[in-house]
């Protein structure tokens, strides 16, 4: 088996330069690929990549998160930069839209005109666009690159996880037996392809009376069953909080809402890091 050429992971992926198909940017040195992936849709991937992003960030470490979602992208409203674009170098390269906390970012918005635009490009497209943002984006060294991934176990997945070095997957679910079917096909999908699942998050979990701080489970959660069940650490059970709505304007957030999900995140990206 041969390793891609220039790969920061050469022998580590276990993928042969044949199926891999990527080239690795020489200026970029990634240590680690994590994607955040659940199956299903509206669950809060793309809110549980930007809190660990901005976790690992604050911990010091050098974070990139890779919006793998292109028919709808939420990073740049995530961290605010939904009016940013993202410029060339005039040769190969792109450079990444970095937030204000100087964490370096990649999605197709930064490359459309208008925000809503939609994006009408068929399967082969949209991969080679996700292959481009990981091989033509100048990221430099990263301790870690964050994959936010589309709903689904189509497509996208299955070229992220064949293509890219993804050293491991964070698996989101929310508290419901429709989702936990569909998220235990994702889980399986890893599981054929070699693929590391970190851990499973259950989203909305709960909510906190805001009188008497108790916990009041909106279904009846059977996630410790889950995770045993599919082999695979329960990373966290996070409460639903309306914070997390506004992430992209910090600065109108509660003071409570920011610690709450502070005091939540900060042992996941420990768990992480
Ligand atoms: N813990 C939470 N508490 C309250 N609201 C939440 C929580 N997590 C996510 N949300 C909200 O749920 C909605 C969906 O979240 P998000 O976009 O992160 O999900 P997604 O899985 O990335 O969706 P998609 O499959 O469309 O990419 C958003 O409006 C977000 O603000
Ligand atoms: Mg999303």
């Amino acid at each position: 088996m041969s390793n891609c050429e220039g790969c920061p992971s050469a022998g580590t992926c276990g993928k042969s330069a044949e199926t891999c198909g990527v080239t690795n940017n020489p200026n970029n040195k990634i240590k680690r690929i994590i994607a955040v992936m659940s199956g299903k849709g509206g669950v809060g991937k793309s809110s549980i990549t930007a809190l660990l992003a901005k976790a690992m960030q604050a911990k010091g470490l050098k974070v990139g998160v890779l919006d793998a979602d292109i028919t709808g992208p939420s990073i740049p409203r995530l961290f605010g930069l939904e009016n940013e674009k993202a410029y060339g170098d005039g040769e190969k390269q792109i450079f990444p839209v970095i937030d204000k906390d100087g964490i370096k970012t990649m999605s197709i918005n930064y490359l459309i005109e208008e925000e809503n635009t939609p994006v009408i490009w068929r399967g082969p497209i949209i991969q080679s666009a996700i292959q481009q943002f990981y091989s033509d984006v100048l990221w430099e060294e990263l301790d870690v690159l964050f994959i936010d991934m589309p709903p689904g176990t189509g497509d996208v997945a299955l070229t992220v996880m064949q293509t890219l070095p993804v050293s491991g997957v964070v698996m989101v679910s929310t508290p419901q037996p429709m989702v936990s079917m569909i998220v235990s096909k994702a889980i399986n999908m890893l599981r054929q392809m070699d693929i590391p699942v970190l851990g499973v998050i259950e989203n909305m979990s709960y909510i906190t009376c805001p009188d008497c701080g108790k916990k009041i489970n909106l279904y009846e959660s059977n996630v410790e069953q889950f995770v045993q069940e599919n082999h695979v650490p329960l990373l966290a059970e996070l409460p639903f909080n309306n914070g997390i709505s506004r992430l992209n304007d910090e600065d109108n957030m509660d003071q409570e809402d920011i610690e709450a999900i502070r005091e939540w995140i900060l042992p996941v990206a420990d768990l992480l890091a």
